[in-house]
């Protein structure tokens, strides 16, 4: 039985390079993760998911609890089965997700209750029901389950919150089956206060995680105060277990995090922005339904490897995206996951290489070239 490993292979400043181990593989980090919400990484077959270079896909507790369920994911033989992803799933614990979707929130000191967004129907989760829920789907990963706490805050507001959070954290602890293989992770909480990140990192590394989030960051604090978080928070957590900062971001927000010692990632904007034509590209962000794509014969990314810029024309997904073809999402989804892993796999090198600075230059050149 393989153990769950986090493996230290090179640094390069606080930049790590390493490599982690699972029941269902490995991947390596920095990682990016592909978010897969509903049991699905939108418009796009697990198979096409692997050929970007992702190597973790992230599932989402609420929504496989409200659909369809998750006694029935289990029946259909767990989420690796039901979305023919043999790979690493790491599941979100559903209070994030609650807050920012559900209606009717109520939240207090055993969980909170909320009617679902689908069909207005009452549920309830809790630190124990999150954890079961993650069991259920056969996360390798499962999350702590935690308040997401909201920007801004006053100082009173972060730590109210926090402390929860940690309560939270200790009861999803006691609830978490261990397994050869699988993992759980803290989120430290916060907000943009160091001392209060810094009680949290506390409280969570006395209780043993396997790995450990950042949470509560990226909610419109913005980059400055997003980096000094990090500054504040990454030294504190162990450096043999990995870091995982939720939610993050655009390409420079990723380097950023890198940089201040960060190992994993998840955002849905490179697969959001594939569904409403927006490419992350070397040279920049680009709108594909922008008449000057019109007559683009080249490629949208003559360095990308992708289906999209090894086999079609700029001016073809121009002409999807203007007719709304389904093509269109699915080849700019996979784009844009592939340029997100490339720029992972540079990171991982440079690191490797002890050149992380430079490599973040040249990409922030790269992105100043061109903008619409
Ligand atoms: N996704 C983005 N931020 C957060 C957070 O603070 N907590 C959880 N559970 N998920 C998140
Ligand atoms: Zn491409």
């Amino acid at each position: 039985m393989t153990e769950f490993a986090f493996t230290l292979l090179g640094q390069d400043g606080a930049a790590r390079r390493g490599r982690i181990t699972t029941a269902h593989g490995t991947a390596q980090t920095p990682a990016f993760m592909a978010v897969g919400t509903a049991g699905t990484v939108k418009a796009m077959t697990a198979d096409q998911v692997r050929a970007t270079g992702s190597e973790i896909v992230l599932g989402n507790t609420y929504h496989l609890m409200l659909r369809p369920g998750a006694d029935r994911v289990a029946a259909l033989g767990g989420l690796h089965r039901m979305m023919d992803w043999p790979g690493i799933i790491l599941t979100d614990s559903g209070g994030f997700q609650v807050m920012s979707l559900a209606k009717l929130r109520k939240l207090d000191e055993i969980g909170v209750t909320f009617r679902s967004h689908i069909d207005g129907s009452a549920h309830h989760l809790t630190p124990e029901s999150s954890t079961a829920i993650q069991h259920k789907l056969d996360a390798t990963i499962t999350m702590a389950f935690d308040e997401c706490t909201p920007f801004p805050a006053t100082p009173d507001e972060a730590a109210a919150s926090m402390r929860l959070s940690m309560r939270w954290a200790a009861r999803s602890r006691a609830a978490f089956t261990p397994r050869p293989g699988y993992a759980q992770f803290g989120i430290v909480q916060g907000g943009i206060y160091p001392d209060l990140r810094a009680e949290s990192a506390a409280a969570l590394t006395a209780l043993g995680f396997e790995g450990y989030a950042i949470g509560g960051l990226a909610v419109g604090e913005g980059q400055p105060a997003m980096f000094e978080t990090l500054d504040a928070t990454t030294p504190l957590l162990p450096a043999t277990s990995p870091r995982y900062l939720m939610g993050v971001g655009t390409p420079d927000d990723l380097l950023g995090a890198i940089e201040r010692g960060v190992d994993m990632f998840d955002c849905v904007m490179p697969t959001r922005a594939g569904r409403t034509g927006r490419a992350y590209t070397a040279r920049g962000v680009f709108n594909l339904r922008n008449a000057r794509f019109g007559d683009d014969a080249t490629p949208l990314d003559p360095a990308c490897t992708c289906t999209l810029c090894t086999r079609h024309s700029a001016a073809y997904l121009h002409h999807l995206f203007r007719c709304e073809e389904m093509l269109g999402p699915m080849l700019l989804t996979g784009h844009n996951l592939t340029y997100y892993q490339a720029l992972m796999h540079g990171a991982r090198t440079a690191i490797e290489q002890h050149r992380f600075a430079a490599y973040a230059a040249a990409a922030r050149d790269g992105w100043r070239q061109t903008h619409d």
